[in-house]
This record gives structure tokens, sequence and C-alpha cells, in this order.
């Protein structure tokens, strides 16, 4: 297994599989031709989907879930991990059999693998017709006709100020209730594993304004709850105002302000860069989620060294002190990494007993998958056997199972306010929603609808659900 997640969320930065979009209006005929959309990777490229969906409605395309029927096919990609990339590969392989059979239809491959491996997609004959990168979807309508008279159609220019800002996204498989709302791209760091930084270029914010407005025009939609994003929020700064730069917990709460009925929640925050006046904000504001997504990567110092994290063991265990000093009932998730290169059975040691104190609500875990041209790749040994990769992650993942069963056993008998995202998959005369830690709750229906707040009495639990009954507040 390479990676392990507990609870359902759509709202963390965990990267997901091959889900194709429901259109938002099926079988238009208005328009001229249609595209099929499946994404993979990170809520930022999911949320880039959404651009992408609305620049070629705007440009006369019409969303489709129907593969046969679609003239175009995208597939947003991620690269940060090896498996990640041949996932798509054998997906693209597929298309490429669908495509003898229908001529004429286009396969473009987007995102984080198009920005990587683009000479091999330029190289390689008949798999793609498009290769467009994270910061050139704008020219995908004149790619498209590109690629129409049988040329391969490429742009893969990273930008240093593109953010999209004035893109209305489509939703395209939205509940209605829940929204990402993008708030930078890039990312400026170098964790030595990491492979974003050259995917997806310099990190840039986007203008305050754009997103005040892009969140109040999804609650007078019915929205109750956006996620901002970015690879690393703390770090959102915008100066396009001469009178006036924002920072991240001003922007915070700004969103906060629109409604006290809009939940708000954010990732990715990186542990060096997040401060005490985001905290603060996090506690002057009800609606601001009390939930905070903090990977720390490994428990280790040396290895947090080699992983060009700059921070320390004793560094992190502080920050995380002072959340819960701050901020007692926030809850707390991570992602870690097993197996980086020369990892002994000491550092791992170091990472079972940093989550045995952090004990985390969340965590995601993957093994160490070397990404060519990273500063890892170049500069040490993948020297980990993939056994033992395995073995030490199987440990994380046991260690977890028992903090994520605590920290939803812990709930059992207390209220939580909840709000509600649908009828529940299993029991159509149950709900789903969430509570402010993310966590998933399943209730009877009664009269209450989706987008609704109640109040729910917990009553049992699994690793992954709880379970309870509607209550006064
Ligand atoms: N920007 C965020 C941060 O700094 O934590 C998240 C970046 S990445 C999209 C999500 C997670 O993937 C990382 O936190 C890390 O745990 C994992 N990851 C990144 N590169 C990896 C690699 N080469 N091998 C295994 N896991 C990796
Ligand atoms: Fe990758 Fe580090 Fe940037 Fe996160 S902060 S995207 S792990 S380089
Ligand atoms: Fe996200 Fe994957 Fe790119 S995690 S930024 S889609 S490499």
């Amino acid at each position: 297994m390479e990676s392990l997640q507990l609870h359902d969320t759509k709202t963390h930065d965990e990267t997901r599989q091959g889900e194709a979009f429901a259109p938002f209006k099926l079988d238009d005929n208005q328009y001229k031709k249609h595209f099929y959309i499946e994404s993979y990777g990170c809520a930022m490229n999911f949320a880039d989907s959404e651009v992408v969906a609305s620049i070629l409605q705007n440009n006369g395309f019409g969303a489709t879930l129907n593969i046969e029927q679609a003239d175009l096919i995208f597939v947003n990609t991620c690269s940060i991990r090896e498996k990640a990339e041949l996932t798509v590969r054998k997906r693209l392989t597929e298309f490429r059999k669908l495509k003898k059979a229908k001529p004429g239809m286009l396969v473009g491959v987007l995102g984080c693998m198009a920005e990587r491996l683009k000479e091999k997609f330029i190289q390689e004959e008949k798999l793609v017709d498009l290769v467009v990168g994270p910061d050139a979807y704008r020219t995908l309508p004149g790619l498209i006709e590109e690629a129409e008279t049988g040329q391969k159609a490429v742009n893969v220019l990273l930008s240093r100020d593109e953010t999209y800002a004035d893109i209305s996204p489509i939703r395209l498989n939205s509940n209605g209730v829940n929204a990402f709302v993008s708030i930078m791209r890039g990312c400026n760091n170098m964790c030595s594993f990491c492979v974003v930084p050259f995917t997806r270029g310099r990190e840039r914010s986007r203008d305050a304004e754009s997103i005040i407005n892009e969140c109040k025009d999804l609650f007078e939609q019915g929205y109750r709850e956006v996620t901002l994003l970015g690879q690393n929020v703390d770090s959102y700064q915008d100066t396009n105002n001469e009178n006036k730069t924002t920072s991240f917990a001003e922007l915070l709460e700004r969103v906060a302000q629109i409604d006290p009925l809009l939940r708000v929640r954010f990732s990715t925050s990186h542990p060096k860069d997040i401060t005490d006046d985001v905290l603060f904000t996090i506690k002057k504001y009800d609606n601001i989620c009390n939930y905070i997504h903090l990977p720390v990567q490994s428990g280790s110092t040396r290895m947090l060294q080699l992983m060009n994290r700059t921070y320390t063991r004793e560094w992190y265990i502080a920050k995380v002190d002072r959340i819960k000093e701050l901020l007692p009932d926030c809850g707390l998730s991570t992602d870690m990494i097993t197996g980086f290169c020369t990892e002994t059975e000491e550092d791992h040691q170091e990472s079972l007993s940093l989550m045995e104190y952090c004990k985390y609500d969340l965590a995601y875990m993957y093994f160490y998958s070397e990404r060519p041209g990273t500063l890892a790749a170049r500069r040490f040994k993948d020297d980990i056997p993939e056994e033992v990769k395995k073995r030490r992650l199987q440990e994380m993942i046991d260690l977890h199972r028992i903090h994520s069963l605590q920290s939803m056993q812990k709930d059992v008998g207390k209220t939580f306010k909840v709000l509600i995202e649908g009828t529940s998959k299993k029991n159509e005369n149950e709900l789903y929603g969430r509570t402010d830690h993310n966590k998933v709750v399943i209730f009877p229906k009664e009269d209450f609808k989706k987008g609704e707040y109640v109040t729910v009495k917990i009553n049992s639990c699994t690793a992954g659900t709880l379970f309870g009954t509607p209550s006064a507040p």
C-alpha cells in the first residue's frame, strides 16, 4: 500500500486518483464539441481542472462524463510519485485505443506530468495530441485548433504571474456545499524530495479581491464551505494593491467575515511559516475550522535537514505545542515520508515517536519515491530497499490507525455542529456531513437538508466515521 487515508476527505491536500468530473450540464446541444476531463493529484490540480473547464466552456466546449461522446479527452496529471505517473501512462494507452476507433478525437495531457515530461510526450508518436502545462491553460482554445490540423500542440511555459484570478471556475463535480478556492500557485521551497517547484514554478499570490469575490459568489450560490488552497498558504502575500499588502492571516479574516455561515478551511501550512497571527485569527472566528494540516515528513532532524525542510524535530514540536496552547481543541493532520535516502532504523523510530507525541487525527503516509531532477535525486542515493520502505510505512500506518481510532473515540458522547453535505451512500434515510475537525458524521435524515448546519450528538464510531443523532444546539 502506498498511502493511507482514514477519513474520507476531499478537503486535504492528499493526492487523488483519476476522478472524472460530472458535467455542469450534460449533453447540452449548444456546444460545438464535448470534452471529458479526468483529474489526478492534489486539490490544487482538481481546482485547476475547474479553471480548464471554465476556459473550455467559454470557448464553446461542453463537459461530458460520457467518454464515448467526447471529442476531446483531457487528463490533468500528477508527478508527485512514480506510481502516480505510471497510472496516468496506463490510462493514456487506453485512450490511444479509443482514438483509433474514433479518428479526429484529441487527447491532451495537462498539469504536472505535461510540465515534467514535455519532451517525452512530444517525441512519442500518437500518444497525445496536446501537452499543456499548469500555467498555459488560457492558450487551450488556440492549442486545440492547432492540434485539429494534425500537429502536436504544446505549451509548457511556466509563468511568474499567472494566477487565473479573473476566471470563474466551473464547479463540475460539486455537491453545492464545499468548494476549493486557489489563493496562490507554485512553490518557492526546495524540499529535496519534491517535484512541485519544477512542475508548478515560482510561487505567486492571487489578488485578494478576486479571492473574496469568488468566495462571496460561492456563498450566494448556496455554498457553505470554502477551502483556501496553496502549497504553502502561510507565505501568501498579495502585493497587487499599491496601498496595502494582504497577509494570509488578513485574507483568512476577510473570508471569514463574508458570513458566519461560511466555513473556512485552508491547506497546506508549512511548519516554518505558520504564524501566531494565523492562530489568533482561527481563534477569533468560529467559522474558521479549528484544524491544521501541518506536514512534518519525518521525526528525525537529520532527515529533515536532508529533506531541506528548514526546521528541526524540536522546532516542529514547539510549533505543535504553540498550536495546542492557543487552540486547545485544534485538530491536526500531517504528511509523512518513510525510507528517504539514508534513513536508519533510529530515524524511523524518531518518526514513530513524533507521531506518538502529536497523535494526529489524520495522516497521509507515503514511502519515498525518487523524482528525477529533484535535489535529492541529484545529491543522494535512493538507498533504502523497497521492502524496508514498505515495512516502515506499514509500521507507521499501524501506529496511526491507533491514534485515528482514539481520536474518533474521544468524540463519542460529545455534540458537534455538522455541515450537511448530502445523503449517505449506504442509507437514503441518513445524511452525512462534517465536523469542524473534518470528521465525517452520519445521522438520521429527519427534515434536514444539504447545506444546513445541525447539532449532532455522537453515539458511536469506526476508524473513519462518527455516527450520531441530531440534538438541540
Ligand atoms: N506543499 C505541501 C507540503 O509542503 O507539505 C504538500 C506537498 S505534496 C503535494 C504532498 C505530499 O506528498 C508531501 O507533503 C509529501 O509527504 C509527499 N511527497 C512529495 N514528494 C514525495 C516523494 N518524492 N515521495 C514520496 N512522497 C512525496
Ligand atoms: Fe513540495 Fe516542499 Fe513546496 Fe510542499 S513546500 S510543494 S513539499 S517543495
Ligand atoms: Fe499536485 Fe501532483 Fe502537481 S500533488 S502540484 S498535481 S505533482
